[in-house]
């Protein structure tokens, strides 16, 4: 993945942090995905009065994404204020809608660390699971 694109996706994630709507766990989330088209897609994280409700920055992301009509993905960005690791259902979303693709986990100063969905969700269940 070329630098430019790697450090714009990181960005429009850093950025999405401040549309996060967290005020229960102030833990503010950004994502960014990248299309097979080379569009840049955003999310935040979304919380609820009834915690178990939010929905991650990932999710949200990659949702908003597929609704615009995307159906294949290249790369994705999380930020966090501390470099956080994406959570196991977020994991499981984006094997099942981007397959293997390189994840670049952020902090406020940019990346952090580089994973593969691969190694983010080994031995998955997924559609090959149901033939
Ligand atoms: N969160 C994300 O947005 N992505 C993750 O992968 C981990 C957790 C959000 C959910 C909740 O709004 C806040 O972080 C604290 O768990």
């Amino acid at each position: 993945m070329p630098e430019e694109i790697i450090k714009q996706l990181i960005k429009t994630a850093n950025d999405m942090r401040q549309k996060a709507y967290a005020p229960y766990s102030n833990y503010r989330v950004g994502a960014a995905v990248l299309t097979a088209d080379g569009s840049v897609i955003g999310g935040c994280n979304v919380e609820s009065a009834s915690y178990s409700l939010a929905c991650c920055a990932e999710r949200v992301a990659l949702f908003r994404a597929l609704s615009e009509g995307h159906q294949q993905f290249k790369a994705l960005a999380v930020a966090t204020r501390d470099g956080g690791s994406p959570c196991g259902a977020c994991r499981q979303v984006i094997w099942e809608l981007c397959g293997a693709i390189p994840v670049y986990i952020a902090d406020e100063t940019g990346l952090n660390r580089t994973a593969t969905s691969t190694e983010l969700l080994p031995d998955a269940f997924d559609k090959e699971s149901l033939k």
